[in-house]
């Protein structure tokens, strides 16, 4: 029998193959406790499944990808719609993960998006459904994604301005972004969105798209800019923080600080009030994954298109459970790499940290 090695070194184009008719051997760690869930030796629990359907994407956004784009994984390196219900069902009914969110990439780039949805909404132990998507052509799929069982979406949106969209997303896409928007909104209860933002690009444009996504009833979140570009341009000293977003919403909005318990969310939510008449006008979430990092309560197991287990957004090892899966493992052999592959999950990404290095993959290759 073939030996999986637990932890491959990062893995920058392809897919490890099992040895034809293989079987994976689980190697156990010694230290590692026989409990069902997604446990690590810091103590933390994985409920919570964020599965890369697609590492293309029809936009470019710099903070993301390249202009011209990466080489894109040929189909059948990517997992099936029948492969990824299999590992969404080992991961609700065998290691404890209560939600999953679809990434890619752009997860509507996946013609079978409402089939994979549909599937895991099915499963015995259905687990809450989200959907992470830069919303292009979303505006066809709304309604059929609410149908399939998805419970919520998060939509990726950081200027209003067309010209201000094309240069972040290198594309002239903001009308469909719109549409999809305006399609999520009529048949979802919760929208989301998520903005980037860029000095001296759309910094400007912070407390328009707040009071835009207030009027709409939408939660916006500002994210940190992350290492996980692919011109590795980012810059810790030249990132927009948390902190300086407080201040510019603070000109024009007053906010005030959410009592609602975190609950391993990433967002520190505020309410946010209307300056002079003090009226509520809604809630804003601000991550600051890189200033004020919540590794410490991450409750994150990813998988990556190919079916490899990322512990971390940050990991530079990856562990594959789709050529097991293919070369016929069991579910129990599965859930136990996926075990194995989460106990080694490090304490935090440690972007301060002098060794820090960047990962292979970039965000649209890993999921957000
Ligand atoms: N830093 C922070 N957020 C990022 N996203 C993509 N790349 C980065 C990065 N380098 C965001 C996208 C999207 C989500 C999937 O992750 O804007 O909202
Ligand atoms: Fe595509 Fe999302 Fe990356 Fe933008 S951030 S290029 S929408 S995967």
């Amino acid at each position: 029998m073939a030996l999986v090695e637990l932890g491959m070194p990062g893995i920058t184009g392809g897919r490890r193959a099992v040895p034809d008719g293989a079987m994976p051997d689980v190697v156990l760690p010694a230290d590692r406790p026989r409990t069902p869930g997604l446990v690590d030796r810091f103590g933390r629990v994985a409920t919570d499944l964020r599965v890369s359907l697609t590492d293309r994407c029809n936009l470019r956004c710099t903070y993301c990808m390249p202009a011209e784009g990466l080489p894109t994984l040929p189909r059948d390196a990517v997992m099936s719609r029948a492969e990824i219900a299999r590992l969404v069902g080992v991961a609700t009914r065998d290691l404890g993960v209560r939600q999953v969110r679809f990434t890619g990439g752009e997860p509507l780039l996946r013609g079978d998006l409402v089939e994979i949805v549909r599937d895991c909404a099915a499963l015995p132990h259905r687990p809450e459904l989200s959907l992470t998507t830069n919303a292009v052509g979303l505006e066809s799929r709304a309604g059929a994604l609410r149908d399939a069982g998805l419970d919520r979406l998060n939509i990726s949106l950081d200027t209003l301005d067309p010209d201000t969209f094309a240069t972040l997303a290198r594309r002239p896409f903001l009308e469909r972004t719109l549409a999809g928007i305006d399609a999520a909104a009529q048949v979802f209860d919760v929208v989301k969105v998520n903005a980037v933002l860029v000095r001296g690009v759309n910094l400007d444009h912070a407390a328009d798209l707040l009071a835009w996504c207030l009027e709409r009833g939408f939660e916006l979140r500002f994210i940190e800019q992350m290492p996980l570009d692919a011109d590795h341009t980012w810059d810790r000293a030249a990132m927009v923080t948390a902190a300086e977003v407080r201040a510019l919403l603070g000109e024009r909005f007053t906010l005030v600080g959410d009592d609602e318990p975190r609950d391993g969310a990433p967002a520190e939510r505020f309410v946010v009030l209307d300056r002079s008449t003090g009226r509520r006008l809604g809630r804003v979430g601000i991550i600051a994954s890189v200033t004020e990092p919540f590794c410490g309560d991450c409750r994150r197991t990813r998988l990556t298109a190919e079916g490899g287990v990322r512990d971390c957004l940050f990991a530079h090892t990856e562990t594959d459970l789709l050529g097991p899966l293919r070369a016929g493992a069991s579910d129990e052999t599965l859930a136990d790499l996926w075990r194995t592959a989460m106990w080694g999950k490090k304490a935090g990404h440690g972007m301060a940290d002098t060794g820090f290095t960047q990962p292979e993959r970039t965000m649209s290759a890993i999921g957000g």
